[in-house]
């Protein structure tokens, strides 16, 4: 029986329990013996890698986080630990890994192939969505979820009390998750990396705008800019509105999975494992979703809507009477 492993790596997402939960799954459907790493990378040094069966992945489809745990490792950096780590994985049996992190995580996991041929392919797995090459990573939609919540209740508050409010977003240096917050949530204010704005271009408006009866501010800022007290200040000192800075912090990576996670994981590990099977040794699972386009009344309105057929391939296989586990 061929052997295959999962792995997480870096800042967990919530969306890793349900990839999982779908690796364990189809491995045994494709006729794999599937492994769990704990640790991350940690684990494939520390020989924390044992077998997964359906028990170890019941119920958790609706926790965030990650049941095998997940490890930023500096160790693996070293090559002697990437050779004790490739000894660990050849002594199980182990020749395939899927691997759920960042554009790091895969860096390393590419040297590792290089020097030991151990196939693996990445799934993009950062609330951050700073991957390049993918327009989804694993995680994103529930953190957005999580930060639209807690936007959506500042806004009680600061619309309660005359006050300014700057909410500051993870997201490192990508302002992916400050940009799409304060779209969503109709701040007044958004200030990431990749738009350079001086807040002080805001006074006159703001000023005109409070004459004309605003009675509060929302601000999002991107933590990469470092800057949610100076733009506080800025409130207080420049618009005379009492002003509070909420640094939403680790509660964006967790939380349980969105619908959409639930679904991309299950697809994101389906892809992972079947370009593996296939011999493709050294990848990275992209999404690239299309973009607007325009199209004829009679193709929209004349002709029937059909389900995405690899979603219906994932039904099939998922609810056929003869995968049923007993
Ligand atoms: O990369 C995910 C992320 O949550 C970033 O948005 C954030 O800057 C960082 O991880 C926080 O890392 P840690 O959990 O190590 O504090």
């Amino acid at each position: 029986m061929e052997k295959i492993a999962i792995l997480c790596s870096g800042g967990d997402v919530s969306g890793m329990n349900p990839a999982l939960k779908r690796f364990v799954e189809y491995s045994y459907a494709k006729g794999m013996q599937p492994f769990f790493v704990y640790n991350g990378y940690e684990g494939l040094i520390d020989n924390t890698i044992s077998i997964a069966n359906y028990q170890d992945v019941a119920g958790i489809m609706i926790r965030g986080g990650t049941k095998i745990r997940s490890a930023r490792s500096a160790r693996f950096s070293e090559a002697s630990y990437r050779a004790i780590a490739a000894e660990n994985l050849r002594q199980k049996g182990i020749s395939k890994l899927v691997v759920l992190g960042g554009d790091g995580s895969f860096r390393g996991m590419e040297r590792f192939h290089d020097e030991t041929g151990i196939a693996f392919c990445g799934i993009p797995s950062t609330i951050d969505n700073d991957i390049n090459g993918t327009d989804y990573c694993l995680g994103v939609d529930t953190a957005l979820n999580v930060i639209k919540n807690a936007i959506d209740s500042i806004r009680d508050t600061a619309s309660s009390f005359r006050r300014a409010f700057v909410i500051e977003t993870m997201g490192r240096d990508c302002g992916y998750l400050a940009l799409v917050s304060a779209i969503t949530s109709g701040a007044e204010v958004c200030l990431i990396p990749e738009i350079p704005i001086d807040i002080h271009e805001y006074k006159g408006c703001f000023e005109s705008q409070i004459r004309n009866g605003r009675d509060y501010f929302i601000a999002i800022v991107s933590e990469g800019l470092k800057n949610a007290q100076e733009v506080s200040q800025w409130f207080e000192e420049e618009l005379g509105f009492e002003s509070r800075v909420s640094v939403l912090g680790h509660i964006q990576r967790g939380g349980n999975p969105s619908v959409y996670d639930r679904l991309m994981a299950y697809q994101f590990v389906t892809h992972a494992i079947d370009t593996l099977l296939k011999g493709n040794n050294n990848s990275v699972v992209c999404y690239t979703k299309s973009h607007f386009e325009f199209k004829s009344i009679s193709e929209v309105a004349l002709n029937p809507y059909h389900l995405d057929q690899a979603l219906l391939t994932l039904g099939r296989e998922q609810f056929a009477p003869s995968h049923c586990q007993m």
